[in-house]
């Protein structure tokens, strides 16, 4: 090609490049190493000595010239595809939000992680024993004989005349001790069943048992425990209170109360005006327990406990019906998004 076909060509097809493509094929065509200018350089070689300069700086002009047409047509193709690219992905803020709700924790299973994340802290393991249960776990071993009043405090759906839906987790105190040798230190979390149904009381609900056997375990062991606990649920200024009770399995036995979380001791309408609730039963371990499981009782002693999780989920979130923990309503489940 000769310098003037270059400039009129070049000029022409130019104006027809639209896309980053045309552009490369262009850039190759004229400006590569193999390009029409770079052969207008090469063709030096056959110019008379005399004019070789004047060609020299006519093919450098030519190509400064290319270059400029070049780089302007650039920025235009790149400034068409950027818009072109903004277009495509423009986003329309004013369309409707497609919601997916999150689920959430069950406000029973948020407490029992709470509980076990305070015991956790204090050295418990885990322990789960069946929700079928046979009477020597239930009550024989716990001290709870056969004709003993107390059997009649837990309304027992009876499968057989020797199995039973657990009544409680202190079972599972059996079957710890039958199986681990002091020191023992366990939580037993799981459902319980008993004929019984109201505002509070459901007949499947859920406790949290704990364990402790040592030697040297005493009632400020499990003060101790207790006070950390409720501080830990409730608030820091939660105290606690011990009551004697009765339980066949512990010796002396206790109910737990903390002071009320809503007015501060004062008297409210949730504590009833006395300035303590009632959370939980607990006590030392009566040494028939530990002898029932080869424990010797002269060595070692324990404090055993047991929280009713729907009580305690109640108090913390106020709410007054047990049914509502097992209804299943998902705007009630709702309000308890962490
Ligand atoms: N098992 C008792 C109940 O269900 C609670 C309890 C557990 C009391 C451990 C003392 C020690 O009422």
């Amino acid at each position: 090609m000769s310098m003037e076909t270059i400039k009129t060509e070049c000029q022409a097809e130019l104006n027809l490049v639209e896309d980053a493509k045309q552009l490369a094929d262009f850039w190759t065509k004229y400006l590569s190493k193999t390009g029409e200018v770079q052969k207008l350089m090469g063709g030096i070689k056959n110019v008379p000595k005399e004019e070789k300069k004047a060609y020299g700086q006519a093919v450098n002009e030519i190509k400064t010239w290319v270059q400029a047409l070049y780089d302007a047509k650039k920025e235009e193709v790149d400034k068409k595809a950027m818009l072109a690219r903004y277009d495509a992905e423009t986003v329309d803020v004013t369309l409707p939000v497609k919601h997916t709700e999150a689920g959430n924790l069950h406000p029973l299973t948020c407490i029992k992680n709470e509980i076990i994340d305070v015991f956790a802290g204090m050295g418990f393991e885990i322990f789960e024993g069946p929700e079928i249960e046979d009477d020597d776990h239930n009550f024989t071993r716990l001290n709870v004989l056969k004709d003993h009043p107390s059997r009649d405090m837990q309304d027992t759906f009876w499968l057989t005349e020797d199995l039973l839906l657990r009544t409680h987790t202190s079972p599972g105190q059996i079957r710890v001790m039958d199986t681990e040798k002091p020191p023992i230190k366990v939580l037993v979390p799981g459902k319980v069943f008993r004929s019984d149904s109201d505002a509070t009381h459901s007949p499947m609900f859920s406790q949290m048992e704990g364990l402790v056997v040592d030697e040297h375990i005493t009632l400020c062991d499990l003060q101790g425990m207790l006070d950390q606990f409720v501080k830990a649920l409730f608030s820091d200024e939660a105290k606690t209170r011990l009551r004697p009770s009765y339980f066949p399995f512990t010796e002396p036995s206790v109910e737990v109360d903390v002071s009320c979380f809503k007015c501060g001791g004062k008297g409210c309408s949730l504590c009833k005006g006395t300035g303590w609730i009632e959370v939980l039963g607990g006590g030392i371990v009566n040494n028939k327990v530990l002898e029932n499981c080869n424990i010797d009782s002269s060595k070692y002693s324990g404090l055993a406990f047991g929280i009713g999780i729907e009580r305690i989920a109640m108090l913390k979130y106020g709410i007054n019906h047990m049914g509502k923990l097992f209804e299943n309503d998902i705007e009630f489940l709702k309000q308890f998004k962490a």
